[in-house]
């Protein structure tokens, strides 16, 4: 396959569970409010695998997929690659990715999934631009999905109360028309945070454990950074950014992202409030919202930013 100047986003998908948790919802079995919950982190409200059913990541990201494909105007047989970034898979293994190509009936595409926690969106849009770019593929989906409240523990009034289940995907194609696409990346990792978030695979207790404190500290400082140093490499400066998308974690970390980087408040996309934390399906949840608004068009430059656990961080500046 030949190799493209760049890689660019030209659609997106998104696949949220029907049923709704609000904050009111968990006064009955844990010692907090809505007030704390609302002024502390933003949130109201959270999409939630109903309890008893074993939702999948595939079956949530599968739906999101298709959606994407079709929003391309492109057919299964036509993707080349299916990116899947998620720390609730399936299975070790079938990747989370095949089950996703198996449903979509993406069959001529390889498929695999990446860990990098809540970071998954950048880092999968890194990996497939750069497949992209180097003649491997012309057409990958990236999909972030996640079941996180299978993960949780629902006695932890720190951690619960923080998370949505959902999933959100982008076609990323090859293109020789530098008018538009994926402007730069960067992404990094520091295993030596690694015990500030953590998701056990086995022991007596696999639920996350998050020191949050830490965790709000570094996201602010890394994400930040990271804008910044992809900025830099672009030669671009904040105001040639029209929006920012970072991962929807807590307002108060998106906030001071923000105004760490000097992006006034008109220029963020937030939804927090209503989805929660998705992990890496966060930034595609909010990119369709602001495409859905009106707020995408053609030349509108997006900051993305994430952290996640590792620590893996990353942004991206997309031109659309
Ligand atoms: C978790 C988080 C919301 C806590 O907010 P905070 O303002 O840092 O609050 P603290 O942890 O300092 O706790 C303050 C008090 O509220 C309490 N508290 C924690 N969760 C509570 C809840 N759901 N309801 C009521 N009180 C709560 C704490 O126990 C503590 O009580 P204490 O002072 O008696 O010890 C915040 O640290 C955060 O968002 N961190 C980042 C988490 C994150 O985004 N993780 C994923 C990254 S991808």
């Amino acid at each position: 396959m030949k190799s493209f100047k760049r890689s660019y986003i030209a659609s997106v998908g998104t696949n949220v569970p029907d049923n709704i948790m609000y904050n009111k919802d968990f006064e009955a079995f844990l010692d907090t409010t809505d007030e704390w919950i609302t002024t502390r982190t933003g949130i109201k409200r959270r999409h939630i695998a109903p309890r008893g059913v074993d939702l999948k990541a595939s079956e949530l990201g599968a739906v999101a997929v298709r959606r994407a494909i079709e929003q391309a105007g492109l057919e299964p047989q036509d993707i080349d690659g299916i990116i899947c970034a998620t720390f609730t898979p399936d299975s070790f293994f079938p990747s989370t990715a095949c089950r996703i190509q198996a449903i979509t009936g993406c069959s001529r595409a390889f498929a695999y999934d990446i860990s990098a926690a809540c970071a998954g969106f950048v880092f999968a849009l890194t990996s497939a631009n750069s497949l992209i770019v180097s003649g491997v593929a012309k057409n990958i989906v990236i999909v972030g999905a996640e079941v996180i409240s299978k993960s949780l523990d629902w006695k932890d009034r720190t951690t619960c109360i923080l998370f949505g289940d959902g999933a959100g995907a982008v076609v990323l194609r090859g293109t020789n028309d530098e008018s538009k696409g994926v402007l730069a990346t960067q992404i990094q990792s520091d295993g030596n945070l690694g015990d500030i978030l953590v998701l056990p695979s086995s022991g007596s207790d696999c639920t996350m454990k998050m020191k949050g404190n830490e965790v709000f500290k570094h996201a602010v400082k890394m994400m930040s950074e990271m804008s910044q140093k992809v900025l830099d490499s672009t030669g671009l400066s904040v105001n040639d950014v029209d929006l920012l998308i970072p991962h929807q974690a807590n307002i108060r970390i998106i906030q001071a992202v923000a105004e760490r980087l000097n992006v006034p408040r008109e220029k963020v996309v937030i939804n927090v409030e209503r989805y929660g934390n998705t992990s890496s399906a966060s930034i595609p949840l909010a990119l369709e919202e602001a495409w859905k608004d009106n707020r995408v068009k053609s030349g509108t430059r997006i900051l993305f930013t994430a952290l996640g656990g590792g620590v893996a961080v990353g942004s991206a500046l997309v031109q659309f």
